[in-house]
């Protein structure tokens, strides 16, 4: 498993040239980065292993979910890639989770990757998701009972916010992780954020990695703004 407290840079970019740019402005210090859905669907697995030639940690975000079979075996060609954090929707239950850590640990060249789940989405609402999900129930006890389940299933934490990140610990314990986006400083833009924490905050709450995107990749000085929001999470 990866190192526990960390920031990870949200590489929000359409293109392989557009990463890579930004990423040769970090020469000492190379961040943990994070791969989304935009960049790999669009570039393919060789983005993987250009960026983790170059040095980097990759948190390959795909939230994959399906059915046992396909999940392991597609998890198998990720740790084959190198991926050092990735994850899934905690919606597709135990025994596919539990097929995910085996397809990690088959596929692993090294430490077995770092399996995080997502809980429910932060787009998903408490009406939508009794309405529509028809899942049941106040949204936060939901959130407490897929990362329960998480846990159980052996993986190693929950995406969630940093304002949930306390309730996580306390139902699913302190080692268990939490990787949590919506950083911002009083001074930045929000932008399409709601819910927002400054990655001091973020600390005390307990986050173990917070995901920080345009306060990094948008600042007129990424490397400067890196080391500002690294400072304040580490302390
Ligand atoms: O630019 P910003 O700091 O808002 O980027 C946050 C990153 O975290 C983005 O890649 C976004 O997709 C991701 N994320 C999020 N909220 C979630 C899950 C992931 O902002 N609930």
């Amino acid at each position: 498993m990866s190192q526990h407290k960390d920031v990870i840079v949200a590489c929000d970019f359409a293109d392989k040239a557009t990463t890579i740019n930004f990423l040769e402005k970090f020469t000492t210090h190379k961040p943990f980065v994070k791969i989304g859905m935009e960049l790999f669907y669009g570039e393919g697995p060789d983005i993987v292993r250009e960026i983790k030639s170059r040095g980097h940690k990759i948190f390959l975000d795909l939230k994959l979910h399906d059915i046992p079979n396909t999940v392991q075996r597609a998890m198998r060609n990720l740790a084959r890639l190198g991926v050092d954090m990735t994850n899934l929707h905690a919606a597709g239950g135990s025994a596919m989770m539990q097929a995910a850590l085996q397809g990690l640990e088959e596929g692993a060249t090294g430490q077995r990757a770092t399996l995080i789940a997502v809980t429910q989405l932060t787009s998903t609402s408490q009406e939508m998701m009794n309405k529509e999900l028809l899942i049941g129930g106040n949204i936060q006890n939901v959130v407490e009972s897929y990362a329960a389940n998480a846990k159980a299933s052996g993986l190693n934490g929950v995406v969630c916010s940093p304002l949930e990140a306390g309730l996580v610990k306390a139902a699913c314990g302190a080692g268990f992780l939490t990787i949590t986006p919506g950083i911002r400083y009083p001074d930045g833009e929000i932008g399409d954020q709601s819910r927002v924490t400054t990655p001091a905050d973020a600390a005390k709450i307990g986050s173990d990695y917070i995901v920080v995107g345009r306060p990094i990749t948008a600042a007129e000085d990424p490397v400067a703004a890196y080391g500002r929001v690294l400072k304040d999470f580490l302390g």
